[in-house]
């Protein structure tokens, strides 16, 4: 009886391992021009405080996986767990970070961080001690009383990070975060999302057309196809961990950029291929 429990306890604890499960995902939307199939029958999964990104070309699906594993569309094939527990809806272990600007214009940085506390009930002093916490963290300590029109672009991007950060999601998605950036700031805000993420040991999972940003902060990389969206390959990162922006000029960082991009060549030229004929058919 006590092996058996004891068992139990330890399939229980294996299988907590695997924060997110994504099992034979398909969503299809039906548009003017017919049934699209944005994705056909994706799986993976991210363990626990691993940092996943999925790379694919435009259109291939990546945004629908996004919002699927956000819960905020529905009406899809397939699983979504979290924790071993099938979500319906938006999970409250699931922090999202979005493509577009989504700090508030009317509110100063601290109190766009510590909205989702005062949302909370959270008393003032506590949720501005929290989100000072987490406003350091990004690299923006002095800027609390700026607003957002008065900061970089770069640095509206932090504001939205620390204030999904400051509900401690033990899951975070992001989606295309810093594809407004330039390469540098890109490279550096990386370096500061992965210093976070290893401090605070989450699992993110970071939705990239960027093949640098993906090997960069990545333990895998997970390549899409060209719609309909599929999982092409997933590639092991195995390069040393703590890493900074200078591991870009490593050889073998540059030999996954190359394996990678040779999939995503194959990839994006089935799109473009596919668009020029599209469009041949709409001229005849
Ligand atoms: N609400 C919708 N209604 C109809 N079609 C949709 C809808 N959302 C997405 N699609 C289609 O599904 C496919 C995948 O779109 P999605 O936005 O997921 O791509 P993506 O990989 O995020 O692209 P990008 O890199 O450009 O952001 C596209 O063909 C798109 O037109
Ligand atoms: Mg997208």
């Amino acid at each position: 009886m006590a092996a058996a429990t004891a068992k139990l306890r330890l399939a229980a604890s294996a299988a907590s391992e695997t924060d997110l499960v994504v099992d034979n995902v398909s969503m299809h939307f039906d548009t003017r021009e017919g049934r699209v199939t944005a994705v056909d029958g994706m799986s993976f999964s991210v363990e626990r405080g691993e940092f996943v990104s999925i790379i694919g070309p435009s259109g291939c699906g990546k945004s629908t996986v996004f919002n699927i594993l956000g819960g905020l569309v529905g009406g899809y094939e397939g699983k979504v767990s979290v924790s071993g527990e099938t979500i319906t809806g938006p999970h409250p272990s699931i922090g999202m970070v979005f493509q577009e600007e989504s700090t508030f214009p009317w509110r100063t940085v601290i109190d766009n961080v510590a909205f989702p506390l005062e949302v909370k009930g959270v008393a003032k002093a506590e949720r501005y001690d929290v989100a000072r916490k987490f406003i350091d963290m990004v690299g923006l300590a002095g800027f609390e009383q700026r607003y957002p029109a008065e900061l970089s672009g770069g640095m509206r991007q932090r504001v939205a990070i620390a204030r999904t950060l400051v509900f401690e999601p033990k899951i975070l998605l992001m989606d295309e975060p810093f594809a407004a950036l330039d390469e540098q700031t890109r490279v550096l805000l990386g370096d500061k999302v992965l210093a976070i993420q290893q401090e605070l040991k989450q699992t993110t999972l970071l939705i990239t057309h960027n093949i640098t940003e993906a090997v960069q902060l990545s333990d895998r990389v997970v390549i899409m196809t060209f719609r309909p969206g599929k999982v092409k390959r997933i590639v092991n990162i195995r390069l040393p961990r703590p890493r900074q922006g200078d591991v870009v000029g490593s050889d073998a960082f540059g030999r996954y950029v190359a394996e990678i991009w040779n999939d995503l060549r194959e990839e994006a030229s089935r799109g473009m291929a596919e668009s020029e004929a599209g469009a041949r058919k709409g001229r005849s």
